[in-house]
């Protein structure tokens, strides 16, 4: 698959990292490319800054020149992860004034897959229209919400519980966090 993964200024630096992780480069065609406020979120919430494992292919903010700009080459997915409330808003009104924008605009007319992972709390009326508009235009919604019933003990954990659904929704199997099973006698 061709994987478009796109990071924006919301907290929540990690899921992207961990989504990152969990791809494999040899596998797919990963693609990278970062907001102009994800960097200054990244400085805040990863020490080190943003590892892009071997074979990932980060892409210019401002360059139209990527093959996923053009609707005769998009990704097969594209997951904006985390997503700010500003870039969902975009999204949702077909604002293509840079690379992260035009690509969503492209995978959307072109029916591919586009995954959002919003993060922000509390939601305003505005938030819920745009996530609404979002839905009716087939995108998926994997809000920032960690789940608890895994017992997980770590940060890294809880955020494996969002990433496991996202790859879940990129079709993609993985073992990241337990899955809820069935009840025990
Ligand atoms: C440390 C930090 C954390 C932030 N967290 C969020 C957040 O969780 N959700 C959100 O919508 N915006 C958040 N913002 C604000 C966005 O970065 C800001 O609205 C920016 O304009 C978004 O631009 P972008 O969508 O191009 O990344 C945060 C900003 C900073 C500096």
């Amino acid at each position: 698959m061709k994987i478009l993964v796109a990071i924006t200024g919301a907290s929540g630096a990690l899921y992207a990292q961990r989504l990152l992780d969990n791809l494999n480069p040899a596998e797919h065609q990963i693609h990278v490319v970062l907001s102009n406020y994800a960097q200054q979120v990244i400085a805040e919430e990863l020490p080190g800054g943003l590892r892009l494992p071997d074979g990932v292919k980060a892409h210019n903010l401002k360059s139209m020149n990527v093959s996923f700009a053009s609707g005769s080459n998009p990704p097969d997915v594209m997951v904006v992860i985390p997503c700010t409330m500003g870039t969902m808003g975009r999204i949702a009104h077909g604002y293509s004034e840079d690379v992260l924008q035009r690509a969503a605009d492209v995978v959307l007319k072109e029916k591919k897959k586009l995954i959002l992972v919003p993060r922000e709390t509390p939601l305003s009326l505005i938030h819920v229209k745009n996530m609404e508009l979002l839905l009716l235009a087939g995108v998926t919604l994997i809000p920032a919400n960690p789940s608890f019933y895994s017992g997980a003990k770590t940060i890294l954990e809880l955020v494996d519980t969002v990433v496991a659904r996202v790859l879940d929704h990129m079709g993609l199997p993985n073992q990241l966090a337990p899955r809820w099973a069935e009840e025990k006698e």
